[in-house]
């Protein structure tokens, strides 16, 4: 079997337990997260609400680890200079909550961080065609975005391999994630159609296991 340890992993902590964030984050950290998925959600573009930048600021105070700032917001371009100066590494936008895309991005990079775009299951690939070359990343999503612990879209799985091929051809470099459902019984099939970076949520913050555990068996699914 192909090794696939190169793969990342980005804990979401939309799963964790808010009431200890800080320790959570630690724990993620401690077991080898290679971000920390942060997910922001506005109560409009998705139906629930989350956190913002100044849970971002806190967090970024107690990890190293790169924060990975998922928006799920309407018109993100309210917020990006926030997010930025609270610590993001990443920000991605929703492909269906942007208006100008093209300068999103460019304001995105300009920021100092990476830009990525976030595509919803329906939201076809070639929608990227002409701005792949400007992102550092694109994100999958392979769940309706809104709530965590949602089962995994099948038919993602082939959009990955369509999305790779898509980046060999415009952006080599592209990072391609994958958000949502992501468990140790369908992990390796997600890494071997083509992602980079793979979000888990509740597959690593649960009753039944610690955070350790977890990101092992993972890694584990991933060797
Ligand atoms: C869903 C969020 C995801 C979520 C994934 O809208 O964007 O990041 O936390 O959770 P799981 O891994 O449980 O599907
Ligand atoms: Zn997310």
């Amino acid at each position: 079997m192909t090794d696939l340890s190169r793969v990342k992993i980005a804990p979401s902590i939309l799963s964790a337990d808010f009431a200890r964030l800080g320790e959570q984050v630690k724990a993620a950290e401690e077991a080898g997260a290679d971000y920390i998925h942060f997910d922001v959600m506005d109560g409009i573009f998705v139906p629930n609400i989350t956190m913002g930048p100044m849970v971002l600021e806190a967090l970024s105070r107690v990890t190293k680890v790169p924060m990975d700032v998922h928006l799920m917001i309407e018109d993100p371009d309210r917020y990006l200079e926030d997010f930025a100066k609270a610590g993001a590494t990443v920000i991605m936008v929703h492909f269906e909550a942007v208006k100008h895309l093209h300068r999103t991005v460019q304001r995105i990079t300009a920021l100092g961080c990476r830009a990525g775009v976030v595509l919803n299951p329906a939201t076809p690939i070639i929608m990227l065609e002409e701005i792949l070359p400007d992102l550092g990343r694109v994100l999958l999503m392979s769940v309706n975005p809104g709530f965590g612990g949602q089962s995994y879209i099948e038919s993602t799985t082939n959009k990955i391999q369509r999305m790779r091929k898509m980046a060999n051809l415009y952006n080599p470099q592209l990072e391609i994630e994958v958000d949502g459902g992501a468990k140790g019984n369908n992990i390796r099939e997600i890494a071997e159609a083509g992602a980079d970076v793979i979000v888990a949520g509740t597959a690593v913050f649960n009753d039944k296991e610690t955070v350790g555990e977890a990101m092992a068996k993972l890694r584990e699914a991933l060797r």
